[in-house]
């Protein structure tokens, strides 16, 4: 039928294989070679209205809120608007302050979340302006929202989000470019930022042919009692998604922190049995990540790095092509999704229907 494996062994893999396309659909007929520019049709913003916002608030549930971080960044990074996420679930239950300046930004995969849609409303009711990031088009939260972007990228059917997750940053960056650029983005960073979208097709494509690599590390690291996440800014959210989608799937216990943080608390996990996935982009923050890595060794942690280059500062590491810095996470998320979908594989897991969860969680 329309909605099968297409071949693949499970619904999740093919996801995960379809991101080049998927991004590919989510940046069509949006990108403007000529002056830099995104054009975001479904906006319903005057350039007036654009130019008025002094804060951005993202709010969205599970992998939606994390792909909301890296937009928050994207945001800020681009368009230099102060910009931060925050769980729906949270922020519509702790009456939160709602501003006439601020642009809310609400992200969901299947535009059904109760929690998301029940926060959209709180703001709606307060005359907050909302944008929606969704991808089912006609949902409730789309209808619900004054605007926003559609990611077009099919169908999601497996539980664990992945394909949803990057075409929700792909959109994020368009939304930044196009904020940015009525603002003071300069042409040449837009043009910066349109190439390196149009770069992420084919590099995804390269990420994909080492499936066979990130497989043997999967199976070698899935027989842990646990695992850390760490990343710095950009890695962060990054490494938040990574640790997420191993747990959904293959039930490893995983923590995600800020690299930054492991010596205020989480270092005394760090030995033998706890190994770290080190998200460790080339930007401002490589000699400090390096650093950071040495220490975990110091402690006789083993390390799977997922960068841009090799280190034998780590045990093991995944190389992923460099794109600008402000897009490097949406390529460093999807090592970390075929490693959880194999860990899930190997321990035998029911990988497209997790135990205890639901595709999207309707209910209060
Ligand atoms: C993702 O892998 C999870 N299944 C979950 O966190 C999900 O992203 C969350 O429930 C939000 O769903 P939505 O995007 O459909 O609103």
């Amino acid at each position: 039928g329309h909605y099968d494996t297409g071949g693949y062994e499970h619904y999740l893999l093919k996801e995960i294989s379809e991101q080049p396309d998927t991004i590919a659909r989510t940046l069509r007929g949006r990108l403007d070679d000529r002056f830099h520019v995104a054009h975001l049709g479904g906006l319903n913003m005057d350039a007036r209205e654009t130019r008025s916002f002094r804060r951005v608030k993202i709010i969205g549930c599970g992998s939606a809120y994390y792909s909301g971080q890296i937009g928050a960044q994207l945001i800020e990074e681009l368009a230099r608007i102060p910009a931060d996420a925050e769980p729906a679930s949270e922020f519509r239950y702790r009456s939160p302050v709602v501003e006439a300046d601020t642009l809310y930004v609400a992200i969901s995969q299947s535009g059904e979340t109760y929690d998301t849609l029940a926060a959209v409303q709180e703001l709606k009711r307060k005359g907050g302006r909302v944008l929606g990031i969704v991808n089912t088009v006609g949902s409730a939260i789309a209808r619900e929202c004054d605007g926003g972007v559609y990611l077009h990228a099919g169908p999601e059917v497996s539980v664990a989000s992945t394909k949803a997750f990057t075409s929700t940053a792909a959109a994020f960056a368009l939304l930044a470019l196009h904020l940015g650029r009525v603002r003071d983005l300069s042409p040449a960073d837009g043009r910066r930022i349109c190439e390196g979208l149009r770069a992420l097709p084919e590099q995804i494509k390269e990420i994909l042919t080492q499936e066979e690599h990130i497989r043997a590390l999967a199976h070698r690291y899935a027989t842990s009692a646990g695992m850390m996440f760490i990343g710095r800014v950009r890695g962060y959210p990054v490494a938040r998604e990574g640790a997420q989608k191993l747990k959904e799937v293959s039930y490893v216990h995983a923590e995600a922190y800020p690299a930054s943080e492991l010596k205020h608390g989480p270092l005394a996990l760090i030995g033998p049995e706890m190994p770290t996935v080190a998200i460790v982009p080339d930007d401002e923050m490589l000699d400090k990540n390096l650093t950071t890595l040495g220490e975990i060794r110091a402690r006789s942690g083993r390390i799977l790095m997922v960068g841009h280059r090799e280190t034998d500062q780590a045990d093991d590491c995944i190389v992923v092509p460099k794109n600008q810095n402000e897009l490097d996470p949406i390529l460093l998320s999807i090592p970390l999704q075929l490693f959880a979908y194999h860990a899930a594989v190997a321990l035998g897991r029911d990988v497209d229907r997790p135990r205890n969860l639901a595709k999207s969680v309707t209910v209060e």
